[in-house]
């Protein structure tokens, strides 16, 4: 491994060009969280062999929807390993109705708030299909040395100043943004590191992959319908029907569309009028990510990074990827 550098290496790197020079604590806290990613890694990974990590847990999280045992099991794990860091004064997470705000004196003079969503997928976790961690973090806008406040969380995606994700798939993979472009490594998991194995990523500009789903295509907006059916068409840019790829965990059907290239939507639907995905801890962070390496992320309308939060769970119409596959479906939706 020694010609691959470590995630360690690379975020003290004094010439990195990829975050911020001696920062130290924006370092730490993408450390602590490729140390939590780690931690919930070996146990997605080992899970159906571990009494109590598949299965529901019983309960529901504030937006009605059905927790995982391993939706808790990650939330905890990213909030234990923040909470004892020191650089985070408070989390907002999907799986908490309210933020929270890190009681102990040395989190209050912490800079950041990071917003997550401990586990991205969760209908396929008890089948062994790809899920993820993703991840937003800001500047407090509170005045230091005191608790967190809800304006901390509510900030438009522009003022993201580290983003990213970790997928658990086939491997284990954080890739980060702050700001000066995309960067992906690779857990190599006998050593417990990360290795850059992706170096400053850019998503193509077109591909040949439409990630949606499907069964809700009678649901939607005409346009949305209209969308689809060019996408399916031979008298599309690529001159023949896309390849529909649509796994179900945001995650890593944006990581696909990240390297092959391809446009994820959610629209809005009958069900969910507001769009399905989460605006914090889903949308900006992939927005920021796409938008770095050189793809786009609007509601279909409206750049979701200019989008004035209101509360913590807003949810949007999503559409992400490549950026003239996204151009294109935003013309079908004037
Ligand atoms: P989560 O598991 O964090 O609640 O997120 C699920 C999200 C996203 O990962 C996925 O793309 C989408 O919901 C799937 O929704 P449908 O089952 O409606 O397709
Ligand atoms: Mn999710
Ligand atoms: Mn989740």
């Amino acid at each position: 491994m020694a010609q691959y550098t470590t995630l360690k290496n690379f975020l003290a790197s004094n010439n990195n060009r990829f975050l911020e020079q001696n920062n130290e604590d924006l370092q730490n806290v993408l450390n602590d969280l490729a140390e939590a990613s780690i931690s919930v890694s070996k146990d997605i990974s080992r899970a159906g062999l571990i009494d109590g990590f598949l299965g529901a847990q019983g309960g529901q999280n504030v937006q009605g929807e059905d927790q995982q045992k391993l939706d808790v099991i990650a939330d905890n794990a990213f909030i234990d390993v923040l909470e004892k860091g020191g650089a985070v004064c408070g989390v907002a997470s999907e799986e908490n109705e309210n933020f929270v705000s890190f009681n102990n004196p040395k989190s209050q003079s912490g800079s950041y708030v990071v917003l997550f969503d401990p586990l991205d997928g969760s209908s396929n976790i008890d089948v062994n299909v790809s899920i993820g961690t993703i991840f937003s973090i800001y500047k407090r806008i509170s005045p230091l040395n005191g608790p967190a406040c809800i304006e901390d969380m509510l900030q438009k995606g522009t003022e993201q100043v580290a983003a990213g994700y970790t997928l658990y798939g086939s491997s284990t993979m954080f890739v980060y943004t702050s700001g000066q472009g995309v960067n992906g490594f690779t857990l190599e998991p006998s050593k417990e590191e990360f290795y850059l194995s992706h170096p400053d990523m850019k998503m193509p500009v077109k591909g040949r992959y439409y990630a949606m789903n499907e069964g809700n295509i009678n649901e939607c907006n005409p346009k949305i319908i209209d969308y689809i059916k060019y996408c399916q068409s031979r008298d599309n840019d690529y001159g023949s029907p896309y390849s529909g790829r649509y796994i179900g965990s945001l995650v890593a059907d944006f990581h696909r569309n990240l390297i092959k290239g391809g446009i994820y939507i959610y629209p809005c639907t009958k069900n969910a009028p507001e769009g399905r995905l989460r605006l914090l801890y889903e949308c900006n962070p992939l927005a920021f990510i796409s938008e770095q390496a050189g793809g786009l992320s609007t509601t279909g309308t409206q750049r979701i990074m200019d989008i004035q939060p209101e509360k913590l769970h807003q949810r949007v119409a999503f559409f992400t990827g490549s950026k003239n596959m996204v151009e294109k479906a935003m013309g079908f939706l004037k």
